[in-house]
């Protein structure tokens, strides 16, 4: 295991009825004007919108609106709203919605305090923005569970005609405090609740199939709260006001990506899955976490006859995580990838890229702007033509 520095800067405040902290924690942090964000109007069909304008009149606190962030949001809805926080003199921001609403602050909270445009914020060479050097405070109410946003330090944003999706990623971004309410997901309709379990899923597996470094702990971790989301989504989907699977399945989004935690001392893999995925949500609008699940038994099954080295790795995870008896690595490793793509039509994510909508003439364009920025994997290295061969499978 390598060397690694572990730290998690936000604050959860997880169960029913936490809101009741939100005016005086955000004013301990110094707000007195807040841009409140959201999305296209979710919050005002299940309360929640009232429920905060309630909390911040309560406290006294002034407030400027932005509202309509759309999923896999735009660079327009961040440059809007650091508009709006520059000229309104606000000092805090609230992010009220998914990881679409929270990614849109994120770039606001930087935006706002860097002198020149936002886009200049991207993932830079070093792996980190390093532009990035401060950000306006930022906390969080989470309404749907998935991208674990809200305990990350990383937000996702669609830029340019081609609707390419950029990463934002540094410690500054990480919320300063989120209320975590697995009531407010309730009302999540059942595509975007299994398109979040489906996300969780992925970012689970994205840190676990690395290189073998002997991480233990961040392994077998990783395979408990695995478990948690399988046994716990076919509970939502059986009753959508389960507010334990709704707890577990929140709890399991937030822990997932908190400090990158089941990765820590682990070489880095490029989440390979999100990196393909990314450019079928820009091509096609999909929604996030139903792409991964689309890409994820082809990437497994050609990571395992490319690099059969690291077969141990995906039997493990098929015994480990999905109780497979087969003591023959290769076939209780194939077995996992079966029973993975059960849970997925359990959780009633489409079957292939075709049932999905993508045209087959347009294989060839998502793989190649799936390298552009750099080959992606580690377990197994993706190029173009690799990309192309995943793609392939999954149509
Ligand atoms: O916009 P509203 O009206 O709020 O409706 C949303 C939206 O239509 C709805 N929704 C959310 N909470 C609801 C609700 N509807 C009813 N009741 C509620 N309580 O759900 C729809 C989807 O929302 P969205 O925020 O887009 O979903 P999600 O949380 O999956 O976020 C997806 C975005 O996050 C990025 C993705 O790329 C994508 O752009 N990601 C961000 C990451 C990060 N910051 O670390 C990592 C992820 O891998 C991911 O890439
Ligand atoms: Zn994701």
């Amino acid at each position: 295991m390598d060397n690694f520095i572990y730290s998690i800067p936000t604050t959860a405040y997880f169960g029913k009825g936490q809101i009741n902290i939100l005016g005086e924690t955000i004013k301990a942090q110094g707000g007195s004007k807040v841009l409140l964000a959201y999305g296209g109007g979710s919050i005002k069909k299940n309360g929640i919108y009232d429920t905060v304008i309630e909390q911040l009149d309560k406290a006294d606190l002034a407030y400027v609106e932005l509202s309509g962030i759309q999923p896999n949001p735009r660079i327009e809805s961040s440059q809007e709203g650091i508009k709006l926080y520059r000229q309104r003199g606000c000092d805090f921001i609230l992010a009220v919605g998914g990881g679409s609403t929270l990614d849109a602050c994120k770039a606001i909270a930087a935006g706002v305090k860097y002198d020149g445009p936002v886009t200049d914020l991207f993932v830079d060479e070093s792996g980190i923005s390093s532009k990035i050097v401060a950000a306006a405070p930022l906390a969080t109410i989470l309404t749907m569970a998935g991208t674990g946003s809200e305990m990350d330090m990383g937000a996702v944003i669609t830029v340019g005609e081609d609707h390419k999706k950029k990463v934002l990623l540094h410690p500054l971004l990480n919320p300063r405090f989120s209320i975590l309410d697995p009531e407010y997901t309730y009302t999540v309709p059942e595509y975007h609740s299994m398109a979040g379990v489906a996300d969780i899923l992925c970012h689970l597996m994205e840190q676990y199939f690395t290189p073998d470094v002997a991480a233990k702990v961040q392994d077998r971790m990783n395979e408990g709260v695995m478990k948690v989301v399988l046994e716990e989504a076919p509970k939502i989907l059986a009753n959508p006001q389960d507010y334990e699977a709704r707890a577990n399945i929140m709890w399991a989004s937030s822990m997932a990506l908190a400090g990158f935690q089941f990765l820590l001392g682990k070489p880095s893999p490029t989440f390979p899955l999100h990196g393909i995925g990314h450019e079928l949500s820009s091509m096609y609008d999909m929604t996030h976490g139903v792409t991964l699940a689309l890409l994820t038994p082809a990437w497994m099954r050609h990571t395992m006859s490319a690099a059969p080295e690291h077969l141990p790795i995906f039997a493990r995870f098929a015994r480990n995580v999905f109780d497979v008896r087969e003591k023959d690595d290769a076939k209780a490793a194939e077995e996992g990838v079966t029973r993975l793509e059960e849970f997925y039509a359990v959780i009633k994510m489409p079957a292939s890229l075709r049932e999905a909508g993508v045209k087959e003439e347009d294989l060839e364009v998502i793989a190649e702007k799936a390298v552009e920025d750099g080959q992606l994997g580690i377990l197994a290295v993706l190029g173009k033509d690799e990309v192309l061969q995943i793609l392939r499978a999954a149509f």
